[in-house]
């Protein structure tokens, strides 16, 4: 007899994740970001910040990778509160996409209604150079796993949530805006996600050009998917790290991918913190 399908998320452990971040924080705020490889900086630009060590959050997945600090922070940015996860585990790390969205459900179930999702990525479209910003406008989820499958809970949300608008399409515009007053350099584009950890080949890249990327990265999708399942309003936001392989003629290297994420951080923060009070 065939076995009965297992909850994809743990309920249990669910509820055990919100009270210790309760217990830990208090009354949340409405917005929390997830930072991205070698994004971390902005957790420690946090004033009057509360650290919680994702260790002790039961159930949380152990994140493996460096430069990937494992806490999530509240503070405030410019006075407005703000909830940051730093330490983003990832699929190549061997997770499983219902462990991935995990953290989503925590933050969701503890009343977040805002998600800033945020990544490195590598440009596709040659209009784009390291050191711009790209709102995301659409995804495309290219790591064939996807956190909804198994037994769905209605009480988390829809079996079949709506994809057609993802990313909150007012958000992502005001981002760009914001950015550009900045004099920052901004475009709206669409992400593909990968599972990773290789860098793409260079056919795989002319592949996802064709099919209409924009970037490209390890990260984000799975976690959106169950962002909206749980009625959350997202903006997603890459820091393009390098080109592609084969858009510029060279190999790509993890250090390249976090050494442009540190030069860029000034605007990052800038960035983020205009955005947080438009939110
Ligand atoms: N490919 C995949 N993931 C990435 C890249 C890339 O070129 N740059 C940063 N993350």
């Amino acid at each position: 007899m065939q076995q009965p399908l297992e909850n994809n998320i743990d309920q249990e452990q669910l509820a055990e994740a919100v009270d210790v971040v309760h217990e830990e924080f208090g009354e949340l705020c409405e917005t929390a970001i997830i930072l991205g490889s070698g994004l971390g900086v902005l957790a420690e630009q946090l004033k009057n910040a509360h650290f919680l060590a994702t260790k002790d959050i039961p159930g949380y997945p152990p994140s493996t990778v460096a430069g990937h600090r494992g806490r999530w922070v509240v503070g405030e940015l410019e006075g407005e509160k703000i909830l940051a996860v730093q330490g983003r585990i990832h699929g190549y790390e061997g997770h499983a996409a219902t462990v991935l969205a995990f953290p989503v459900h925590i933050l969701a179930s503890c009343g977040i209604k805002n998600l800033v999702m945020t990544n490195a990525a590598g440009a596709i479209n040659r209009f784009y150079a390291p050191g711009h910003f790209m709102a995301i406008d659409d995804q495309i989820n290219l790591t064939f796993a996807n956190p909804l499958i198994g037994k769905n809970d209605e009480g988390l949300g829809p079996r079949f949530p709506d994809m057609s608008a993802p990313y909150d399409r007012s958000l992502s515009r005001k981002l760009v805006h914001i950015g550009t007053r900045l004099g920052i350099k901004m475009h709206r584009g669409i992400y593909v996600g990968v599972r990773g950890p290789s860098y793409e080949s260079a056919a795989e890249i002319r592949m996802f050009e064709r099919i209409g990327a924009d970037a490209v990265g390890m990260s984000t999708v799975v976690e959106v998917i169950a962002a909206v399942q749980r009625g959350m309003r997202v903006i997603g936001i890459s820091c393009i790290s390098n080109m592609a392989t084969g858009i510029a003629n060279q190999p790509l290297s993890h250090d390249e991918v976090t050494e442009a994420a540190e030069k860029v951080k000034d605007d990052f923060l800038l960035l983020i913190t205009k955005l947080v009070h438009e939110i």
